[in-house]
């Protein structure tokens, strides 16, 4: 325990989110679905198992390249189904919003792919499609990769593509603004659907965007579909606190847990914004097992094989753009490692001045590059070190992965029917959700 006090309510009940990809699954696992789920229905089943675990929302990550960091080749990725081949996010977000009814989706759209326009229109019709229950993460791109497939030789510096993605925000707020919350009238009578004194162009003339206006489709049952965003820099974090309803954080230990929430809502608090009004979910993978010792050596196991750690640093290279190829594992990395890209999973990695071997670096991210803390044992230990952590960072929840975002269906019913309950028997995280709230009002509601 830490002698400060968490800021804001304490944890209490906390919220629980999902995050998984859409390459295949542990496609050579044992537990693997063989590597062909692509006509959706494993995401759908995985959707209706987080919903029945009473889950805020799934999230669908997504990235828009083929990287070819690793080695400088494409060869690591492919073989090894790594960041890709994947699916568009969006149509994957239908399917799994239609087989549920209550959990929240959440779709990745960058900043760097999609117009603004493109981007509230598609938010606003998916929102109401799913009554509500739509989220939009945003992303602003991290790779010079993902640039070359829009028009441009390389990824603006992080500090423009976050200006940029300030005036996008504007502009798609604009838009979903542009029709008053009772624009459809419907009324018969008169015979009048919309009322056109209650729609109005925006006229936006930026630095970056120009968008005319009015949306063209109605407004949905949250208005502004919820935002979540993970920046893990100080200007992302501040993007995030101006504009997120949740944030996905990846940090060192409670700790840094605490560290970084406490710094997310100071930056709220700048903006005018009611810092309990933005829920933090920290990246977790939970190893469970049947006994502590079971969980110990399936982790072990894991983290031994070879596959796992050239997987670890083909995964590293990806999101960074760096070769890790280049450095000897049994060496501790040369420099400090610094990217345009995802800075904040590679000092996840990295741990600079700790004199480790990169071997070991990787090893000691054991969870995949994605747990904040670890997290081994059976579902009741694990539950019960959660509720603590909880407490001492003070909210909001977690967000749980997957080591290497490689999924298959013991892992779910590992986590759904094993810890799940072991959290809810204790009080920590929801086990009904309240009829007819929409994905803000879970997130709002403790
Ligand atoms: C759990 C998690 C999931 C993320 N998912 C995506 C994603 O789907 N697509 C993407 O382009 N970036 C994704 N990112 C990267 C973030 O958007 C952001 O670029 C990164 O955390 C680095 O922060 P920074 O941009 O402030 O440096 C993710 C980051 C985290 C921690």
């Amino acid at each position: 325990m830490t002698s400060t006090a968490p800021q804001g309510r304490s944890a209490g009940k906390f919220h629980l989110a999902f995050i998984f990809n859409f390459t295949p699954d542990d496609w050579q696992g044992p537990f693997g679905t063989g590597g062909s789920p692509w006509d959706g229905k494993f995401h759908t089943e995985v959707a209706q198992a987080l919903e029945r675990a009473c889950f805020d929302y799934v999230i669908v990550e997504d990235k828009l390249m083929v990287p070819e960091s690793y080695g400088g080749s494409a060869e690591a990725a492919l073989k090894q189904a790594m960041v890709v081949p994947k699916h568009d996010p969006v149509p994957l977000a239908v399917a799994m919003g239609v087989a549920t009814s209550r959990l929240g989706i959440v779709a990745t759209l960058s900043t760097l792919a999609y117009p603004p326009f493109m981007t509230a229109r598609l938010s606003s019709t998916l929102d109401s499609m799913l009554g509500g229950r739509f989220g939009w993460n945003i992303v602003t791109s991290a790779e010079d990769l993902a640039a070359q497939n829009f028009g441009l030789d390389k990824l603006p510096p992080r500090d423009v593509r976050y200006e940029m993605a300030d005036e996008y925000v504007d502009v798609v707020k604009q838009l979903f603004a542009s029709w008053d919350a009772d624009a459809v009238v419907l009324d018969r009578e008169k015979g009048v659907y919309a009322d056109h004194t209650k729609v109005r162009p925006i006229h936006f003339k930026g630095k970056y965007f120009q968008v005319r206006g009015p949306l063209n489709t109605v407004p949905s049952p949250q208005h502004r579909p919820a935002f979540v965003q993970a920046g893990a820099s100080p200007r992302g974090r501040a993007f995030a606190a101006r504009n997120a309803d949740s944030i996905i954080a990846i940090a060192n230990g409670v700790e840094g847990m605490k560290q970084f929430r406490e710094d997310v809502r100071a930056h709220a608090k700048d903006q005018g914004r009611d810092p309990d009004t933005i829920k933090t979910l920290f990246c977790v993978t939970p190893v469970l097992g049947e006994t502590e010792q079971d969980a110990r050596e399936k982790q072990a196991r894991m983290v031994s094989s070879p596959q796992f750690i050239q997987d670890i640093l083909a995964q590293t290279s990806a999101l960074t753009e760096i070769d890790f190829a280049q450095f000897d594992l049994d060496e501790p990395l040369p420099r400090r490692l610094e990217t345009n890209g995802e800075q904040g999973s590679l000092d996840q990695l990295q741990q600079w001045g700790s004199g480790k071997t990169l071997r070991e670096l990787v090893i000691d991210a054991a969870g995949g590059l994605v747990s904040s803390v670890d997290l081994v044992g059976t579902p009741d230990q694990v539950a019960e070190r959660m509720g603590e952590v909880m407490e001492e960072v003070g909210g909001d929840g977690f967000m749980i992965t997957t080591p290497l975002l490689r999924l298959n269906r013991r892992y779910i019913a590992e986590v759904t029917d094993g810890l799940v309950p072991a959290l809810q028997r204790r009080g920590l995280t929801r086990s009904a959700y309240t009829p007819g709230n929409t994905l803000r009002q879970n997130l709002l509601e403790f």
